[in-house]
C-alpha cells in the first residue's frame, strides 16, 4: 500500500542537494551554544552541524534546537562526535578546548588546548577542506597559530575571533558616555585578545568627527575627561561577567554571527580579528593578533594598513614577544 508521503507527493526532482552555506561548531558549550542560536536567527546556514565529545548533551542541544524549527530558516541542523557530520561546510567555528585548572600555568594549559586541537584540527580539514576556521577558543590568538600550523591552510582561511569582542565592547562604551546608539560609534581596539589589547584612540570617531580632534589628550593619563577608563572597563567587563554568571557568551556569540555573515554573504567588511601580523609593524615572528580585516567568501583577503602611533606599535610588538615566548615552547606542532 502507498504510504501517505507517496499518497501526498507527486514526486518531480530528486530532493536530496549539497549544502551552500553549511556552519559547523565544535564545542557545544556556553560559547558554542550561543554562537549557534546567534547564527540561526540571522539566518545564515542552511545546515548547522554540531560536533563536541559529550554525546548526551551533544544529543539534548541538537533536539533543542530542532524544536525551534518552525521558528527557524535553517531545515537541517545534526549533531554527531564524528566528523564526518561536518563535511562540506563553508565555515567552521571552533569554540571546543579544556579550561585553566587551578594552579595551572598558561603554557600548561595552552599545551593541552593544543592536544585537543591535534584531533579537532584534521578531522575538519579532512572533512571541509575548502571551509574557512574561525577560532574562537583561548587564549585565542595562541589557538588560531596552532590551528594554522595543524590545518595546513592559507592564512586567508584560518582567522581568530581576537578583538572582534573587545571592539564591541569599547564601542558600546564609548556609547554610553555620548548617548548615542553603539553603531554610530566607531573605534577599534587591536593586538591581543584580553588583558593587552590597545585601544586606537586616533580612530575613534562619530559620524567621521574624531574625538581626538575635540579632547588631544583622549586615552592619555593626562586626559581630564579620563577616556582611559572607557579601555580599562573593556579590559575588566569579561572578568566581571565570569564574576557574576560564571562564563561570557552571548556577546561573543552574536559577534561570531556578524563575523560569519561577512564571510557566508561575501560582504567584504571590515572587521578586527586576528590574523598572521609577521612583517606588520616590525613584528618579527609568525604570531597571530587582531588588525582591521576584509572579510569575504574566500576567508580574510586584507589588511587595513591602519597608521599607528609608536606607542601603539611598540604595545603590539610587545603582545607578538609575549605569545611568540608562549608559542615557541609548544610541542607537537
Ligand atoms: N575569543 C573570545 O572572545 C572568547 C570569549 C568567550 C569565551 N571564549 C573561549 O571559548 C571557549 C569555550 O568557552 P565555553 O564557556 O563555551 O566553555 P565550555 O567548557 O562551556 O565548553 C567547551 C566545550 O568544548 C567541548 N570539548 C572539549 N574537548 C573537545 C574536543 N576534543 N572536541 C570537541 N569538543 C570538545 C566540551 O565538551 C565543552 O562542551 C573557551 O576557551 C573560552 O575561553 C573566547
Amino acid at each position: 500500500m502507498a504510504s501517505v508521503q507517496e499518497n501526498l507527493f507527486a514526486s518531480v526532482a530528486d530532493k536530496t542537494s549539497t549544502p551552500k552555506n553549511k556552519i559547523t561548531i565544535v564545542g557545544v558549550g556556553q560559547v558554542g551554544m550561543a554562537c549557534a542560536i546567534s547564527v540561526l536567527l540571522k539566518e545564515l546556514p542552511d545546515v548547522l552541524a554540531l560536533v563536541d565529545i559529550l554525546e548526551d548533551k551533544l544529543e539534548g542541544e541538537k533536539l533543542d534546537l530542532q524544536h525551534g524549527s518552525l521558528f527557524l530558516k535553517t531545515p537541517t541542523i545534526v549533531a554527531n562526535k564524528d566528523y564526518s557530520v561536518t563535511a562540506d561546510s563553508k565555515l567552521v567555528v571552533i569554540t571546543g578546548g579544556v579550561r585553566q585548572q587551578e594552579g595551572e600555568s598558561r603554557l600548561n594549559l595552552v599545551q593541552r588546548n593544543v592536544n585537543v586541537f591535534k584531533f579537532i584540527v584534521p578531522q575538519v580539514v579532512k572533512y571541509s577542506p575548502d571551509a574557512t576556521i574561525l577560532v574562537v577558543s583561548n587564549p585565542v590568538d595562541i589557538m588560531t597559530y596552532v590551528t594554522w600550523k595543524l590545518s595546513g591552510l592559507p592564512r586567508n582561511r584560518v582567522i581568530g575571533s581576537g578583538t572582534n569582542l573587545d571592539s564591541a565592547r569599547f564601542r558600546y562604551e564609548i556609547s554610553q558616555k555620548l548617548c548615542v546608539n553603539t553603531s554610530s560609534c566607531h573605534g577599534y581596539v587591536l593586538g591581543e585578545h584580553g588583558d593587552s589589547s590597545v585601544p586606537i584612540w586616533s580612530g575613534v570617531n562619530v559620524a567621521g568627527v574624531s574625538l581626538q580632534s575635540l579632547n588631544p589628550e583622549i586615552g592619555t593619563d593626562n586626559d581630564p575627561e579620563n577616556w582611559k577608563q572607557v579601555h580599562k572597563d573593556v579590559v575588566a567587563s569579561a572578568y566581571e561577567v565570569i564574576r557574576l554568571k560564571g562564563y561570557t557568551n552571548w556577546a561573543i556569540g552574536m559577534s561570531v554571527a556578524d563575523l560569519a555573515e561577512s564571510i557566508l554573504k561575501n560582504l567584504n567588511r571590515v572587521h578586527p580579528v586576528s590574523t598572521m601580523v609577521k612583517g606588520f609593524y616590525g613584528v618579527e615572528d609568525e604570531v597571530f593578533l587582531s588588525l582591521p580585516c576584509v572579510l569575504n567568501s574566500q576567508g580574510l583577503v586584507s589588511v587595513v594598513k591602519q597608521k599607528l602611533t609608536d606607542d601603539e606599535q611598540n604595545q603590539l610588538r610587545k603582545s607578538a614577544e609575549t605569545l611568540w615566548n608562549i608559542q615557541k615552547d609548544l610541542k607537537d606542532l
